[in-house]
């Protein structure tokens, strides 16, 4: 039996990148997927969008919704939950991995843009785990999973190849860090109850739309990407097994388990957490 039969998920960020990468390889395991992005179309070209996202699941004879959400917006996020289960029944997994990433140097960033990351990156998180959490609690079941970044830690020097790892990249950074101490908090909280909460981050660059900034250093040193199903693969991982409080990141965690990487579509073995990035690819 699948991995993920009979279970529901919310995946945020969905409709591109990681998220994306997670949606698919969730569906190949057999789960029923909730799909959130601050849009849900775009007129004309539909690449990267929730739409597309959604229909590529349907197609593949998966099962998904979609719903545009701006989770920025305290007032629009107050019910996601609700909606989801509304759509799809209980929840038994949240990936929280939609983010926003203001590269400013830590010195100018303004307060607007300190707010908007810290409400996606951090509130909104938390608030979506507050909103599922007394179901999943009742339900003694449920996984929440919160997608982190090496950029919660400042980096050793010298800086590998770029500076952007030790200045402009610190105030997404520090939402991360907040992010990683509240899970492994709150996971302590809840675990008693059968709800296993987490973070993951790539252990390297995935080259995604919203990595673009960093796409010249990954070409320079190709050991510095991960492929998208690794990331996926390691999400899968935190949403059925029994992991509490844990900050990981996606190939150190595929290989302390011994777990191999798959295809987003779950029909092929690529290989193991050393799997090599297409360097040309964006998820
Ligand atoms: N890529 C990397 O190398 C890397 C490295 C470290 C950590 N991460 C983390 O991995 C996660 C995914 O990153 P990614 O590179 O895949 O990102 P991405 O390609 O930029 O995609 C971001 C996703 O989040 C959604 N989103 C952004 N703002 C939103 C908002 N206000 N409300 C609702 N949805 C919103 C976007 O959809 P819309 O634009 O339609 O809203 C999109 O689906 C993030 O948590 C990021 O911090 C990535």
């Amino acid at each position: 039996m699948a991995a993920l039969t009979g279970m529901t998920a919310l995946i945020t960020g969905a409709s591109r990148g990681i998220g994306r990468g997670i949606a698919r390889r969730f569906a190949a395991e057999g789960a029923r997927l909730v799909l959130c992005a601050s849009r849900l179309g775009a007129h004309g070209d539909l690449k990267g969008t929730l739409q597309e996202a959604v229909a590529e699941i349907n197609d593949g004879g998966g099962e998904a919704v979609a719903i545009a959400c701006d989770l920025a917006d305290a007032g629009a996020r107050a019910d996601l939950v609700a909606q989801a289960q509304e759509a799809l029944g209980p929840l038994d997994i949240i990936v929280n991995n939609a983010a926003a990433a203001v590269m400013q140097l830590p010195s100018q960033v303004s307060t607007a843009e300190r707010n908007m990351m810290y409400d996606v990156n951090l509130n909104a998180p938390i608030d979506l785990a507050q909103q599922a959490l007394p179901g999943m609690r009742e339900r003694r079941r449920g996984w929440i999973l919160n997608i982190s970044s090496a950029s919660a830690h400042q980096p050793v020097v010298p800086y590998r190849d770029s500076q952007i790892a030790a200045h402009v990249i610190a105030a997404y950074g520090s939402t991360k860090a907040a992010l990683d101490r509240y899970t492994q908090g709150l996971a302590h909280e809840v675990a008693g109850d059968g709800v296993f909460v987490n973070t993951l981050a790539p252990e390297n660059i995935v080259l995604t739309s919203g990595a673009d900034y960093v796409r010249d250093i990954a070409r320079r040193n190709p050991d510095m990407a991960e492929p998208v199903e690794v990331m996926a693969e390691a999400a899968l991982e935190l949403c059925c097994a029994r992991h509490v409080g844990q900050v990981c990141y996606s190939r150190r965690l595929l290989h302390a388990v011994g777990r191999d990487v798959y295809s987003l579509d779950g029909r092929e073995r690529l290989g193991d957490a050393f799997l090599p990035a297409d360097l040309e690819a964006t998820a």
